[in-house]
């Protein structure tokens, strides 16, 4: 389903510590499956995609229920609880929504007053059912998002009838939101002990969304499935290690940024997924990749010429999707003004590819090597396949890193100093202190 091809990489920098290296990615791979390593009360999204067969009749009807009476599922989540979802209905829905089953909207995601305001007008006149999702039931941007339109369905429909509406994806016993659906009596799905935000794109989480935008989540679970199964083997070429071993190897050769990069719009939302699962797993102790990503050809008329001519830090891993789903063709024009009759019945895709050669070469000339992930069709198998070939990735890179790719220690600084501005109760001394901080930022400027 995935071919890792490394043509585009110097031998040189290809073969660099490969031996040594292997072995330590074989070692990690075998403590993550162990549960050995740090974080391992985190490891059970290992298995999710066989386990969550047994949830499937249940998605499904809940999603069919939302169908069959709204017009809209506004799923309010932030971070691992919205990107995965966002990336599956982007990569696997058409571009106009004309053929969705329902109109998915996602809120909670930023604090865009303007947003909220305008998806509270927009609501007004339709059907709309939500579903919150928060592992730890008490992150400030989904919180707020879902306060303003649990207040906004109640205004119209009633209470009772809210109540219907909403469904809460969140921890079996902790957190605000999980004692709000108690008490209100939501409908409730439960984001396992053992599985963290960014790993959890094939539980409910993201499953229910997909579902109700009429994606074949069983389809996604089943490449899921495949993958699990091919690519927690210990064999020198599971595309897992070769992926590893390059990032590591190039990271060794002192390259500092990675991006993710693909020539099909659809997977825009992917690579903020991937960015999310590995810039959070892996950026500690400052140590690991900067991740960021392109989409070309768009970024070839923007970033290309950094890639190609400015500071040598980076190398590129692009997704290559063998067959598009749609191709079309140039057609004959008689008077050939635009000049573009030596195209004629080229294929749109033909076009793209070669534009994709082309970049890999002149990239490569320019010291930015790539590595390509091929990928037969932009399905729900493939899918699924993709996203457990990422997380396994970069679970195991974590590890070869020496850090634990399970927890974002880094991402509570700011939430402290911002509740500490917002005077939460029970950051006082903290408050007076960041007070006393802007005072003389203020001074000195
Ligand atoms: O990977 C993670 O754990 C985080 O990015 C979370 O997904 C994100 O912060 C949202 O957290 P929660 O689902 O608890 O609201």
């Amino acid at each position: 389903m995935l071919k890792i091809k490394t043509t585009y990489i110097d031998d040189a920098l290809k073969q660099a510590e490969e031996k040594e290296l292997l072995e330590t990615i074989k070692k990690a791979h075998k403590t993550l499956l162990d549960r050995n390593g740090p974080g391992r009360e985190f490891t059970g999204w290992l298995d999710l995609p066989t386990m969550m067969n047994a949830k499937l009749p249940n998605l499904n009807q809940t999603a069919q229920h939302l169908k069959e009476k709204h017009d809209v599922l506004v799923v309010v989540g932030i971070g691992g609880s919205y990107l995965g979802a966002k990336a599956a209905i982007e990569a696997l829905k058409p571009y106009f929504k004309a053929d969705y089953d329902m109109e998915i909207i996602f809120a909670g995601h930023h604090m865009s007053s303007e947003y909220l305001l305008d998806l509270k007008a927009y609501l007004k006149e339709k059907s709309f059912a939500i579903n919150v999702i928060s592992k730890s039931g008490t992150t400030i941007e989904p919180a707020i998002a879902f306060r303003m339109l649990k207040q906004l369905l109640e205004e119209k429909v009633g209470k009772e009838e809210a109540k219907k509406r909403i469904v809460a994806t969140t921890d079996a016993n902790n957190g605000a939101l999980r004692k709000l659906a108690d008490k209100e009596g939501y409908e409730t799905y439960v984001i396992a002990d053992d599985i963290g935000g960014r790993y959890s794109v094939l539980s409910p989480v993201g499953l229910l969304p997909m579902a109700v935008a009429g994606i074949d989540i069983e389809a996604v679970l089943e490449g899921a499935q495949i993958a699990q199964e091919e690519l927690n083997r210990s064999t020198t070429d599971n595309p897992v290690y070769r992926y590893v071993l390059t990032r590591h190897a190039m990271l060794n050769a002192g390259k500092t940024v990675e991006l993710l990069g693909h020539y099909e719009p659809k997977l825009h939302f992917l690579t903020e997924w991937w960015k999310q699962l590995f810039g959070e797993s892996e950026g500690k102790n400052h140590k690991g990749l900067f991740v960021s990503s392109v989409g070309f050809t768009t970024d070839l008329h923007s970033l290309g010429q950094y890639i190609q001519d400015g500071k040598r830090l980076l190398f590129e891993t692009i997704i290559n999707i063998k067959e598009p789903k749609k191709d079309t063709y140039i057609a004959k024009s008689s008077e050939n003004l635009d000049g573009l009759n030596y195209l004629e019945a080229t294929s749109i895709d033909t076009i793209n590819k070669k534009a994709m050669q082309g970049t890999l070469l002149a990239h490569m000339d320019g010291e930015a090597p790539s590595l390509v992930l091929e990928l037969d069709r932009l399905d729900a198998k493939h899918f699924g396949y993709l996203i457990y070939f990422f997380e396994l990735s970069c679970a195991i890179s974590g590890y070869v890193l020496g850090v634990n790719p399970f927890d974002q220690p880094g991402v509570e600084a700011y939430k402290k100093n911002m509740f500490a501005l917002l005077e939460k109760p029970g950051f006082e001394s903290e408050t007076k202190h960041l007070k006393e901080r802007l005072k003389d930022v203020k001074k000195t400027r």
